[in-house]
């Protein structure tokens, strides 16, 4: 054995070091991704004060995200529930129930003419999203003492579709509530996708390292077969 034969066998130690070395690095850069700096959540919660807020806010973004992914044709099906009592159309008539064009965004008990409950006249309500989203699901909870005899729409895909549709019965359609959330997901999905990718990487990486070991021992023992 000549000292050629070791100076391989150390080179190939060095080579396949150096790439368990650099795979090594490589893999801590990727999965130890630093937080950022502004987390997608932050804007959010930093400008609420209590918890309350921070629950009314993460309330606020769901039901965001169900319209933002809600459909108005599937909610006109749902408008037959109401068309008993309510008209829908513009200088639709009083029924049962007050007319309900342009109702998205207004105060509640305002259409003149019709009588409502005293205590849907002294709620103080307004028929934004939230308040709708509460009303329509149990008439009875948000309004303890309302005339409205109506069990409620339990799903909350179907309140999200009918306001979706019910919004554009108005001449000036309230605009949607701002969808923070995709924001959010968005940054986590990417974290995921980089972990992902990350574990992947290093998956062919462990591998490719199996093979340069591989290949330099088979090498380091062909070096020992020709120096023998
Ligand atoms: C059985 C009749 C009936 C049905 C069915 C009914 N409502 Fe009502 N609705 C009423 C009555 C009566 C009132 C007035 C309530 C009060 O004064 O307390 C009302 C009030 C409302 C209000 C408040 C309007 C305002 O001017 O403040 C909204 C919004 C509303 N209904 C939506 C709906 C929707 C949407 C449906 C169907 C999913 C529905 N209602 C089904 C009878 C009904």
């Amino acid at each position: 054995m000549g000292g050629l034969f070791w100076n391989k066998v150390f080179a190939a130690v060095i080579a396949t070091a150096l790439v368990v070395f650099g795979i090594n690095e490589l893999s801590h850069k990727l999965i130890n991704s630093e937080q950022p700096e502004t987390p997608g959540f932050a804007v959010v919660i930093e400008s609420a004060s209590d918890d309350t807020a921070v629950a009314e806010i993460v309330k606020e973004v769901s039901l965001a995200e169900l319209l933002s992914g809600a459909n108005a044709s599937s909610g006109e099906r749902v408008a037959k529930k109401c068309t008993a009592c309510h008209t829908f159309e513009k200088d639709g008539a009083n029924k049962i129930g007050p007319a309900l064009w342009n109702v998205v965004g207004r105060d509640a008990a305002a259409v003149d003419g019709f009588k409502y409950s005293s205590a849907l006249s002294a709620s103080g309500l307004n028929w934004g999203f939230e308040n709708l989203n509460a009303f329509l699901k149990k008439p009875k909870e948000l309004v303890p003492g309302t005339s409205m005899s109506f069990i409620g729409l339990k799903k909350a895909k179907d309140r999200a579709n009918f306001m979706l549709w019910l919004r554009e019965k108005s001449d000036a359609p309230i605009s949607l509530p701002a969808f923070a959330a995709p924001v959010v997901e968005a940054t986590s999905d990417v974290m995921q996708d980089v972990a992902d990718e990350a574990s992947l990487l290093i998956e062919a990486a462990s591998d490719g390292v199996a093979n340069v070991v591989e290949t330099a021992s088979e090498l380091a023992e062909k070096i020992v077969a020709t120096d023998e």
